[in-house]
C-alpha cells in the first residue's frame, strides 16, 4: 500500500490518542499468566498486540475481544500448553523477546517465527540471559527460528543489561515471574518502567533503586499476584507523530487527549520543547499506575538541538519523527548514542537518510545518529519522487508527516506495517485536516 499526501493542509482539531502498545502487549501477556477474570480497556488493536493475542491464545491463554473492541481474560483449568504450530509474532520486537521470557519461564516446547524484518533482528540479547537463568534455546545464529524447550530455571539470578533495553529487561522480568525465579536487573540507563509499573498494579513483590544513572531492579517470586480491571493509556510514540504535525503544517492548533505521560517515554516532549515548541499538558492523571494527561499543540518555530547520552532510550522510537521536525527547524540538529536504531523494525538511521536525500534535506550520516541541516522554508519537489518506507511504520508515518512540508504531493512506498502500530492512522490524520491517498 503506498501513500501519497496532499499540500496545503491545515492541521486542527480534537483526537482520541490510540491506545500504547508496549502496554497492551504487557496487559496481555501478564494478565494471561496471573489466570483470573479481567478486562482490558483503551487496548490498541494494532497488528502487533494482536499477533502476541494470538500467540497467546495458541497457547491456551483463552483471550477474546468484545463488540466495543473490550479485552477479556478468562480464568482456566490448564494454564497453559505447548504447541506444534509455530507461534507467529509477525512484525513485533517486543511481542517475541517478552513471549520468549515468558514461555522459557512457564516450561513450554514450542517454536517462533515472525516476518523478514523481525527474522532479520537480533535476538541473542535475550536468549543470552535467559540460557543463563536455565532455559534451553535453539535459534539460527541468535535469530529466528527459534524453539525451546522445557526446563526449570534457577530460582534466582543477577544481570547487568548490555544494552539499555525496556525488551531484554520484561523478557528477564516475565521469566522470572513465570517461573518463580528472583530476579536482580541492573538497567545502565532508564529505559521504559511499565513492566515495572504493570507488577506492581497487580500486587508483585517488586523493589527499584537507582545509583547514578543505573536502576536496580529487584522481583521477588511472587505468585500472588491478583487481577484487576486495566486500562491502557495513549501511545505518546504514536501521538508524536500528530505532535510534530501541527507543530510544522500552517496549524490552528491540536488537542490529542489521553496522551501516556511516563516519565520513561516523554522525553520526545522534552526534546520538541527544547527546539521551541508549543506544547501545553493539561489534566494529568493516573490510570492503572501510569501516567496521562491531555495535550494542546500549537505550530511553532522550531530550532535545533542536540540530542545524545541518557534521553537517547527515552525517544529511542521517535528519532524518526524528531529527525523531520529538525528538518524544518532553523540550524543544526545532532543525534548520537543512537546505534540501537539500526536494529529496529529497519536500519532507521538509514531509512532517515534515505528518505532525506530524496528529499533534498541536507544532513551527515555518523554510525550512532546524524546531524540534520534544517531549514523553515518549505520544500521546493521539482517533480513527483517516492520514498521507501523500509516497510517500517515509523518510517513510513515520519515522511508522510514530512509531507505537510512539501510543495508537492509524495508517495510513501509499501505503507501497511501503519497497521502494526497506529491502525486508525490514515482516518485519523484525515479528520484534523490532512487527507492521504492510496
Ligand atoms: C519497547 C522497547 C523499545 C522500543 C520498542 C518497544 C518495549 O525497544 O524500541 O518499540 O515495548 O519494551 P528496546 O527496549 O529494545 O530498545
Amino acid at each position: 500500500m503506498n501513500l501519497t499526501t496532499s499540500i496545503n493542509s491545515q492541521i486542527f482539531g480534537t483526537v482520541q490518542c490510540p491506545g500504547d502498545k508496549s502496554i497492551s502487549q504487557r496487559a496481555l501477556m501478564i494478565g494471561a499468566l496471573i489466570n483470573q477474570e479481567m478486562t482490558i480497556d483503551g487496548f490498541l488493536h494494532g497488528e502487533d498486540p494482536l499477533s502476541t493475542m494470538n500467540a497467546l491464545n495458541q497457547i491456551g491463554a483463552g483471550i477474546s475481544v468484545d463488540e466495543n473492541g473490550l479485552v477479556h481474560l478468562c480464568k482456566r483449568k490448564n494454564i497453559f500448553q505447548s504447541c506444534d504450530e509455530p507461534l507467529d509474532l509477525g512484525n513485533s520486537g517486543t511481542g517475541l523477546r517478552l513471549m520468549l521470557g515468558l514461555t522459557s519461564g512457564i516450561g513450554l516446547n514450542l517454536s517462533f517465527c515472525g516476518d523478514d524484518s523481525l527474522s532479520s533482528r537480533p535476538m541473542s540479547r535475550v536468549i543470552n540471559p535467559l540460557t543463563e537463568m536455565g532455559a534451553s534455546i535453539e535459534s539460527s545464529n541468535g535469530k529466528l527460528p527459534i524453539s525451546i524447550l522445557p526446563t526449570s530455571l534457577k530460582k534466582q539470578y543477577t544481570y547487568e543489561l548490555p544494552v539499555a533495553s525496556a525488551q531484554v529487561k520484561s523478557s528477564i522480568l516475565l521469566a522470572g515471574l513465570a517461573s518463580g525465579t528472583g530476579v536482580e536487573i541492573i538497567e545502565p540507563i532508564q529505559t521504559r518502567d511499565h513492566t515495572e509499573r504493570m507488577l506492581r498494579n497487580f500486587g508483585a513483590n517488586i523493589e527499584i533503586a537507582s545509583e547514578g544513572s543505573k536502576n536496580i531492579i529487584q522481583l521477588a517470586p511472587s505468585n500472588n499476584l491478583s487481577a484487576k480491571n486495566y486500562t491502557v493509556v495513549g501511545d505518546i510514540s504514536s501521538a508524536a507523530f500528530l505532535i510534530v504535525a501541527a507543530l510544522i503544517s500552517n496549524s490552528q492548533g491540536l488537542e490529542i487527549k489521553n496522551v501516556g505521560m511516563n516519565p520513561s517515554r516523554v522525553g520526545v516532549l522534552l526534546a520538541l520543547q527544547k527546539m521551541g515548541a508549543d506544547i501545553k499538558v493539561r489534566n494529568q492523571r493516573l490510570e492503572s499506575g501510569e501516567p496521562c494527561a491531555d495535550l494542546k499543540i500549537t505550530q511553532s518555530i522550531l530550532k535545533g538541538v542536540e540530542l545524545s547520552g541518557d534521553i537517547i532510550p527515552n525517544i529511542i522510537d521517535e528519532i524518526p519523527i524528531i529527525s523531520i521536525a529538525a528538518a524544518f527547524a532553523e540550524g543544526e540538529t545532532v543525534i548520537r548514542d543512537a546505534a540501537e536504531l539500526r536494529v529496529k523494525e529497519s536500519d532507521r538511521l538509514k531509512a532517515v537518510s534515505d528518505g532525506f536525500s530524496r528529499l533534498g534535506v541536507a544532513h551527515e550520516n555518523f554510525e550512532d545518529g546524524m546531524s540534520i541541516m534544517g531549514s523553515p522554508n518549505t520544500l521546493l519537489i521539482e517533480q513527483p519522487i517516492s520514498i521507501e518506507s523500509h516497510e517500517d511504520h515509523r518510517i513510513a508515518m515520519s515522511f508522510l508527516i514530512a509531507g505537510l512540508r512539501c510543495s508537492k504531493p509524495i508517495t510513501v512506498k509499501d505503507c501497511k506495517n501503519i497497521f502494526t502500530s497506529f491502525p486508525d492512522f490514515i482516518e485519523l490524520i484525515s479528520s484534523i485536516g490532512y487527507k492521504l491517498e492510496k
